[in-house]
């Protein structure tokens, strides 16, 4: 059978697909297997709770029920909904936005599709322009979606060092090119793989480029304020009407709800909500009924900021202890874990790639995913780009260190063989 572009790009073997194959084969698997590759979220039974108690209150209404399974919502989301979280991000952080500047998606990963194919391919006068990643390592799962060929500019970022042997990642503004080829900047803040949250400075200096260029600054939010706070930074989120703030209920832990929430300027959300028409028709109910009461009384803030991110917080602090006992002679660096539920490890000159180290830990029953992955559209011959590999911290303190044990000998192992 013959295929189009489209049809071919999407068989095309992509870093996301073979995460989710993995993250897949990890759960169906007999073999006892160390998932450390995943980005599902921790099942937090506090969390579950709560989740559990609203699902029932909407069951045992018979109004609530019907509604659930049984009506389309508009292609812009569920506006109840929409309107109850215009209210909340206008209290909680003052931002001068209504109904009209929100838009919901199956699952903030769509969200990006969309968006990112509404600023970057073909503009009218067959000008091709590009999504500008300021900073790589950025989100795997921006990698594949461009419906167009050469769809990313990216730079490396500076490296500064941290205390006991933690480096942090910073964008280098001083060879950042913006012209008339870029279409929209995008950035993950807290980034997903490396648990990197931009400074406040950072985040200005980009909105004034973005504004400058009258272009968008997309800033993915998936881990951030006010929910789910996977945040352990003191940092301010911004709002402007350029930018475009994207937020997900998945690490909130409700990820097969495929919410995905965009808050931007009126004219975006329009064109948002047109392209859900045409690709889905309308948006899933279920997490906007799930949280509905949640937005409302603001206690999706309070559940984020004392469920949520204390307990990520703690995973990260083990792990990271782990480690310091695990490679005692400093051979991993470990990137400062700002946020997000990921450790992100550097093996400076280490003898095989990363990718390489990926198979033999996935031969020995760990799973993590080779940090070459995260670098769309770089073309750059960085060997930092395969030193790394990402660890997901969620699971428990025991298969955590199992899994990290395993690691250390086999990255002690290439070592040696040097
Ligand atoms: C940074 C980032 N953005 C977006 C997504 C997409 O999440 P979802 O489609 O579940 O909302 C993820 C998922 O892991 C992510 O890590």
């Amino acid at each position: 059978m013959k295929f189009s572009k489209f049809g071919e790009k999407f068989s095309q073997r992509s870093g996301i697909t073979s995460l989710m194959e993995d993250l897949n084969h990890g759960l169906m698997s007999d073999q006892d297997i160390v998932m450390m590759g995943g980005g599902n979220p921790s099942h937090i039974p506090a969390v579950q709770a709560i989740f559990h108690q609203h699902l029932q209150a909407i069951i045992n209404d018979p109004i609530k029920f019907k509604h659930l399974i049984g009506v389309y919502d508009a292609p812009q989301g569920d506006m109840a909904f929409i309107r109850s979280l215009a209210k909340l991000l206008n209290q909680h952080f003052g931002w001068p936005i209504s109904d009209k500047n929100i838009a919901l998606c199956n699952g903030s990963q769509s969200a990006f599709f969309i968006l990112f194919n509404m600023f970057a391919g073909e503009y009218g006068s067959g000008h091709n322009k590009k999504i500008l990643l300021p900073l790589c390592p950025e989100y795997i799962g921006y990698g594949d979606i461009g419906l167009t060929a050469d769809f990313f500019a990216t730079n490396r970022p500076l490296l500064k060092d941290c205390e006991e042997y933690q480096f942090k990642y910073a964008i280098d503004f001083d060879n950042l090119t913006i012209n008339n080829d870029i279409g929209a900047i995008c950035v993950s803040r807290p980034t997903n793989p490396s648990g990197n949250v931009i400074t406040d400075t950072e985040l200005a200096r980009l909105n004034q480029l973005a504004r400058e260029n009258d272009i968008p600054l997309i800033v993915d939010s998936a881990y951030g304020s006010p929910f789910p706070d996977i945040i352990f930074t003191p940092v301010n989120p911004i709002w402007d009407s350029h930018v475009i703030i994207s937020m997900s209920l998945s690490k909130l832990g409700l990820p097969t709800s495929r919410t995905g929430i965009l808050v931007a300027h009126e004219e975006i959300i329009a064109k948002v909500a047109e392209a859900n028409a045409v690709l889905s028709l309308s948006t899933g109910s279920f997490g906007s009924m799930i949280t509905q009461e949640l937005v409302d009384n603001g206690e999706i803030i309070r559940i984020s900021r004392e469920l949520i991110k204390p307990f990520y917080q703690e995973k990260a602090e083990q792990a990271l202890a782990l480690i310091r006992k695990l490679f005692p002679n400093k051979q991993c660096k470990c990137h400062k874990p700002e946020g997000a539920m990921f450790l992100w490890l550097w093996f400076e000159g280490l003898p095989i790639s990363n990718h390489t180290l990926y198979q033999r830990l996935k031969a020995r029953g760990v799973y993590v995913i080779s940090g070459h992955h995260f670098f769309p559209g770089f073309n750059d011959n960085w060997r930092h780009r395969h030193e790394c590999i990402r660890v997901t911290y969620t699971q428990d303190k025991a298969v955590t260190e199992r899994g990290l044990k395993i690691i250390a000998d086999e990255v002690n192992k290439a070592y040696a063989e040097g």
